[in-house]
């Protein structure tokens, strides 16, 4: 497995396999079983893959939080090297990615940004855009790859490949759960005993929300979740939606034939977990 600390070097590299399929899996490391799937599934479907591991400043709206995310570089590269030369690692410093000032480029994504995620992170999709589209129009990869925990995230990644007419495959990948049913996320090392033990109440309150269809309105499961989530000491709800899988716009009535996801944010301490499903 190579690793490279340059795009430059990484897109030399690259020009060696001109005809080959490349696979991009975009990473802000502390790897976990949900980015390694990510990993397998780009090694199927293409000849060599990238992986970058990148935390990217400009997606964080609190310092706190950016100074706290997990960096664990050597234990990523270990976990990666057994996948062998088909892996190409990208583990750039800011300044390969930023070379003049560390900001966002603007771009427009519409109501797509001004709900959930949006709302709640100012900014937050606008960096993640900016290094996203750095990484995709930098290698221009066959297809990228991106787990479908970050609900908002992708539908944003595939209006971004669509405005800048990129032609790459964005393949959405389903979430990987631990056993209890906690979406994988590098966010959960950072969890108490305590709080490890109750996290997995976010995805089973889903799933209960989920079957109150049969009985409940949308709004009326809306109340029922948020009254939950407010009365339990330990959770802070920062949002609960129920809302259109391809607009995300909230939905107030479950329409025959209509795609729906039912999405969430909550704070365990100060840790903020996100999770969602299909309704
Ligand atoms: O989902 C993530 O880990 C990040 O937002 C991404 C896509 C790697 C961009 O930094």
């Amino acid at each position: 497995m190579m690793v490279f600390k340059e795009q430059l070097q990484l897109k030399k590299h690259l020009a060696l396999h001109k005809k080959a399929t490349i696979g991009l899996v975009p990473t802000m490391g502390a790897l976990h079983a949900g980015h390694l799937a990510l990993v397998e599934q780009a090694l199927e479907e293409n000849d060599y893959v990238i992986v970058s591991i990148f935390v990217n400043p400009t997606q964080f709206d609190d310092q706190k939080d950016l100074n706290a995310y997990p960096k664990t570089l050597a234990a990523d590269l270990q976990k990666l090297s057994t996948y062998g030369e088909k892996v190409f690692v990208y583990a750039p410093e800011v300044k390969d990615v930023y070379p003049e000032e560390t900001t966002t480029k603007q771009f427009n994504f519409g109501t797509l940004e001004t709900t959930m995620e949006g709302t709640a992170r100012p900014g937050h999709f606008q960096g993640m855009a900016t290094i996203v589209f750095k990484l995709l129009a930098g290698f221009m990869p066959t297809r990228a790859y991106f787990g479908e925990k970050d609900y908002q995230q992708l539908s944003i990644i595939h209006a971004l490949v669509a405005q800048k007419k990129l032609t790459i495959q964005i393949v959405n990948c389903p979430i990987v759960r631990e056993k209890d049913g906690l979406a994988m996320s590098s966010r959960n090392t950072r969890l108490s005993k305590e709080q490890r033990a109750i996290a997995p109440l976010i995805y089973q309150t889903l799933l209960q929300a989920r079957a109150l269809k049969e009985k409940k309105e949308l709004p009326q499961i809306k109340q029922w979740v948020e009254a939950f989530f407010n009365a339990h000491p330990a959770f802070k709800l920062d949002y609960f939606c129920i809302a259109n899988a391809q607009s995300l716009q909230p939905a107030t009535t479950s329409r025959e034939g209509e795609k729906i996801r039912a999405f969430i944010a909550v704070k365990l301490g100060d840790i903020r977990l996100i999770d969602n499903i299909n309704f």
